[in-house]
């Protein structure tokens, strides 16, 4: 199974640009930018990788956000993802970023989105992994700051293909921000958001009614509502589950208690993917291969949650097409056991 996990060609639909600065380039960034970490050491920051919750994790991350300051430095961030990808075999790609968390600290829209911007181009011509990018509003802001984040991307619509919704989910209500997202769909924007990390079931049915998403981030506490499981799989509405960081934020207690395979089972359309893997223990080949492991699950499995990312991602149907031959490639190579 190690095997044919490692050679499977991957979507990932999941994954926040920021979450994947790793600590050896935070602190190579920060002594570039003159910037005081709170760590001294690379061993210091890993030790604080302890979350007993998404706040405890946000503040830590926020904290080390704090290093990006140049179109350089969103670049080699990117691109440091990019190159872990493509170990990975990630095929295509669509990535979340916070523009709040830099625009606040004085860094312009554009020095963000074009460092970003340029690596995925890079990707796309030097290793063959396509990409899109999602951009996130911080839901700890107020709507109104979303609104000015949004009129800021405007002149960029044509590179992001998508908005969505991050940071503190509890007491911050998809219904917050209907009106940024009535907005972003006037303007061709396509909508998703996290719901049901933390937050109840209440939130994934805002997110789907009030804010019209094609996808929920998440969306793992679905399970506490039956019908919302039925709407789920009825409506196909993909879930983009990342279970590494589940069990680093104490969603569940061990993997082997996920809920992922109960909802495969279920009908709905689940991924797999990795949040933010730099801290939260691994990239999506390891969030494949621990989840494979901890919840026993099947070539057939595995397939499934392949071929959903193809069909949940933001692509035209001959980029979805091609990447479900490579798939059935893929198949029939593991079926003998050795690819
Ligand atoms: N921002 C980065 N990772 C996040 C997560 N798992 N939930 C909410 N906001 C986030
Ligand atoms: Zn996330």
């Amino acid at each position: 199974m190690h095997h044919a996990i490692q050679s499977l060609p991957k979507v990932e639909l999941h994954l926040h640009i920021e979450g994947s600065l790793e600590p050896e380039l935070m602190f190579a960034l920060a002594e570039r930018n003159g910037v005081e970490l709170p760590w001294n050491s690379v061993e210091e920051i890993r030790q604080a990788y302890q979350f007993t919750d998404l706040q405890s994790f946000l503040d830590v991350y926020y904290a080390g956000a704090a290093v990006l300051h140049t179109r350089q430095d969103f670049h080699d961030l990117t691109w440091a993802y990019l190159e872990r990808a493509r170990g990975d075999k990630v095929r295509h790609t669509e990535i979340f970023f916070d523009p709040q968390t830099h625009t606040e600290r004085g860094i312009d829209f554009d020095t963000v989105i074009s460092g970003i911007l340029s690596a995925l181009d890079q990707g796309q011509e030097q290793l063959g992994i396509s990409s899109e990018l999602i951009l996130c509003f911080l839901r700890h802001l107020s709507a109104e700051d979303a609104m000015v984040t949004l009129e800021q991307a405007l002149p960029w619509k044509d590179r992001v293909v998508a908005v969505g919704l991050d940071s503190s989910e509890k007491d911050h209500p998809p219904e917050k921000f209907t009106a940024v997202f009535d907005r972003a769909q006037a303007e061709g924007f396509l909508t998703v958001a996290h719901a049901g990390e933390e937050g109840p079931p209440d939130y994934i049915r805002q997110a789907l009614d009030l804010l019209q998403v094609k996808r929920i981030d998440h969306g793992v506490r679905c399970i506490e509502d039956p019908e919302l499981v039925a709407r789920l799989a009825a409506e196909q509405i993909p879930l983009t589950v990342c279970p590494l960081s589940n069990i680093k934020l104490c969603v569940f207690d061990r993997l082997e208690n996920h809920n992922l395979k109960t909802l495969l089972d279920a009908g709905l359309r689940v991924t797999i993917n990795s949040d933010d893997p730099a801290y939260f223990g691994g990239y999506i080949g390891e969030n494949f291969a621990a989840t494979a492991q901890a919840l026993s699950l099947t070539l057939d499995d595995i397939e499934q949650l392949a071929r959903h990312a193809v069909n949940a991602a933001f692509i035209d149907e001959a980029r979805k097409k091609d990447l479900m031959v490579e798939l059935d490639h893929w198949r029939e190579t593991a079926e003998f056991g050795c690819a």
